[in-house]
């Protein structure tokens, strides 16, 4: 199994070991706006980051950059102060470019990201961080050469619900967690670089890792089909083994009628939905559970006894993602500090997505992670 055998050293209970190595350095001004800032992709994603980082006006300069000159030209018509150019070498080059955001297609993360850290440059690359353990692997340890702020786009670990979940599940109030079940789904947008899991996965993964507190899958399983698109998985069903018997099931598609983005974690006091497509409320806790009869003498005798109690709506303060996102990166370049989705972060959200597709291609195989990845 030697894709998975070159995965980093990531500490057991999700300590890290890698730090971005910024500590020693001066921490620049809080506060001060950037020289600039570059954004590579402008198609579906791209122009959200363009329009944080024009709002929040963190930066005096904007260089927003892609092939596609309608891309270009459509950005420039929405933001008269943004400059634009299709080659990259030119955020490479110029000086005042202190950070730049990859929103490219999954495939060019690695080689983008690359670039970037050679030519010193803070990034942010949005998820998932690479395509394969060893390609984040190398990002992290070019990050710590060049001492430049590594950052993956988990969005979600940004979201106000997605907070108040790890702050629920933390505080003790679900009990134990049997299990977490998480399902996003929609008709599209079918990818032509990825399958299903490296694009909508990839979420699902980042938010159950934070869940956990950063712990690991002991194993990991998938199965999946592609029904249109030359082998690529349009549909799949991902398990993740935790310890203490925790399961988590992660089902992804771009075949569904439906638009679904829903988490539910049941533990053994309460049970809790997050539901993202909820215009409000998006977070219910259930005082629901089970009692299994302790002692019985005959089958007859063995019965449950179900608890349906109140169901409580959590009041979360909801502020775009993407802005706390934005915030963040811009914050870790001024400070020198390290993000809370760092490389390593990254590396761990592929090092299960890398296991879940090596089982994908072995028809369904639960996948020891070693003791190396978790
Ligand atoms: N965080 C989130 O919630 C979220 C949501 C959607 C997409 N994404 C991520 O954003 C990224 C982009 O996804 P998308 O759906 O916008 O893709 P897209 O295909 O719509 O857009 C990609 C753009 O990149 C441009 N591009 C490709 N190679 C380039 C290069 N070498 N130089 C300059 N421009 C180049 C293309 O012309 C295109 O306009 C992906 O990594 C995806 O996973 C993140």
């Amino acid at each position: 199994m030697n894709e998975l055998s070159s995965v980093a050293a990531i500490g057991g209970n999700g300590n890290k070991v890698f730090t971005n190595g910024h500590s020693n350095g001066v921490a620049p001004e809080a506060g001060r706006a950037l020289r600039g800032v570059g954004v590579v992709g402008l198609g579906y994603w791209g122009p959200n980051w363009v329009r944080n980082f024009q709002q929040g006006q963190y930066a005096s300069r904007v260089v927003a950059c892609d092939l596609d000159e309608g891309r270009r030209k459509h950005l420039s018509q929405l933001y008269s102060d943004l400059e634009t150019t299709s080659r990259y070498e030119d955020l490479l080059s110029d000086p005042d470019i202190e950070g730049i955001v990859v929103a490219t297609p999954v495939s060019t993360h690695y080689a983008m990201a690359r670039r970037a850290l050679e030519a010193g440059k803070s990034v942010l690359v949005e998820k998932p961080l690479a395509t394969s353990s060893q390609e984040a692997q190398e990002l992290i340890q070019l990050a710590l050469t060049h001492k430049k702020t590594l950052m993956v786009g988990h969005t979600f670990e940004y979201s106000a619900p997605v907070q108040k979940m790890r702050e629920v599940i933390a505080s003790g109030e679900l009990g134990d967690v049997f299990y977490v079940s998480s399902v996003r789904a929609n008709l599209g947008l079918f990818q032509r670089d990825v399958n299903v899991t490296w694009d909508l996965a990839t979420h699902d993964i980042s938010i159950i890792l934070n869940l956990m507190g950063g712990r690991m899958p002991e194993a990991v399983s998938c199965q999946g089909e592609s029904h249109y698109g030359n082998g690529v998985e349009d549909v799949a069903m991902l398990t993740l083994r935790f310890e203490r018997n925790i399961i988590a099931f992660v089902h992804v598609s771009w075949l569904d009628p439906d638009k679904i983005r829903r988490t539910t974690v049941v533990g053994s006091r309460k049970m809790l939905v997050y539901d993202d497509m909820a215009p409000q409320e998006k977070i219910r806790i259930y005082d629901k559970g089970v009692t299994a009869q302790k002692y019985y003498d005959t089958f007859g005798e063995f019965q449950f006894s179900y608890r349906y109690g109140d169901i409580k709506i959590p009041r979360i303060e909801e502020k775009e993602p993407l802005r706390n996102e934005c915030d963040h990166f811009v914050n870790c370049i001024r400070n020198g500090t390290t993000p809370d989705t760092d490389g390593v972060n990254g590396l761990r959200v592929v090092s299960v997505l890398e296991a879940a597709n090596w089982s994908l291609r072995r028809g369904g195989l639960m996948v020891p992670l070693g003791s190396a990845v978790r």
